[in-house]
């Protein structure tokens, strides 16, 4: 495990994108797996004006995100598709139908899960896995229980979860209960992981994720079994190692 010990948000997100655009550079038709929620959207901003400069071009790279609110359509802002559109997509040149996130429409969770989990197998995994943190420790959706689940699935959300994610609705009782969620097993199966974390509120997590057991109560501790992790934190997220 790789740790790289930044002052804030901003170095945070230099560190990120410059490590996701070597893997560009090395490798142009790569396979990135991508993460929402507010900690990469400095990453991707930076990313944007690498692309702007013409250092890096997403014209080969396929990409896959970590997860979905059940329920909600592409449309809602919401939602992790109109998310990844408006924070990277929709200003670089990666090819739309190159760019894959469950499809929270569909309501019949099997089979939603099932074709996601099929379109993975058929990329053979990505190269690298871009990741944040919630403060339960849960990475996609997968949150702490009592096993690793391995496949892509429907999570229930745990009330924390929910309670954080509320900032982003406009009514409390707008924020979806469930989520399609990349499984364990496919994170893992990334050749290189990339987990990105700021701010106190993290510092728990961050310090179970790098020294705590392995058990699916921190779903981030399985990392510690992985042979290529780089964690980029700000100080105040590694306050507690
Ligand atoms: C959601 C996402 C996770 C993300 C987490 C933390 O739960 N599903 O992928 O890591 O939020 O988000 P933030 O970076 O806003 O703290």
């Amino acid at each position: 495990m790789i740790i790289y010990k930044v002052e804030n948000y901003e170095e945070m997100s230099k560190k990120a994108a410059s490590i996701i655009a070597s893997q560009i550079i090395m490798k142009p038709d790569c396979v990135l797996g991508l993460a929402t929620g507010s900690s990469p959207v400095g990453t991707y901003k930076r990313l944007i004006d690498l692309y702007k400069e013409g250092y890096v071009d997403f014209s080969r790279v396929t990409s896959i995100n970590l997860d979905e609110y059940k329920g909600l359509e592409p449309t809602n802002d919401q939602s992790y598709r109109y998310f990844m559109n408006t924070n990277l997509f929709n200003h670089v040149n990666i090819k739309k139908e190159s760019t894959f996130v469950p499809d929270g429409l569909e309501l019949d969770s099997d089979k939603a899960c099932r074709e996601y989990e099929e379109m993975i197998e058929s990329y053979g995994g990505t190269d690298l896995q871009l990741l944040g943190i919630g403060r339960n420790g849960h990475i996609g959706f997968n949150e702490p229980g009592p096993v690793f689940v391995r496949d892509t699935h429907c999570e229930d959300l745990t009330q924390s979860t929910i309670d954080a994610n509320k900032r982003f609705f406009a009514k409390d009782e707008d924020v979806p209960h469930q989520a399609y969620s990349m499984g364990i097993g496919s994170i893992m199966k990334a050749k290189k992981i990339l987990l990105i974390a700021y701010g106190k509120d993290k510092a728990e997590a961050i310090a179970k994720t790098i020294n705590g057991p392995i058990t699916p109560k921190v779903p981030a501790s399985i990392l510690q079994l992985h042979n290529d992790v780089t964690i980029v934190a700000d100080k105040e997220a590694l306050s507690m190692i």
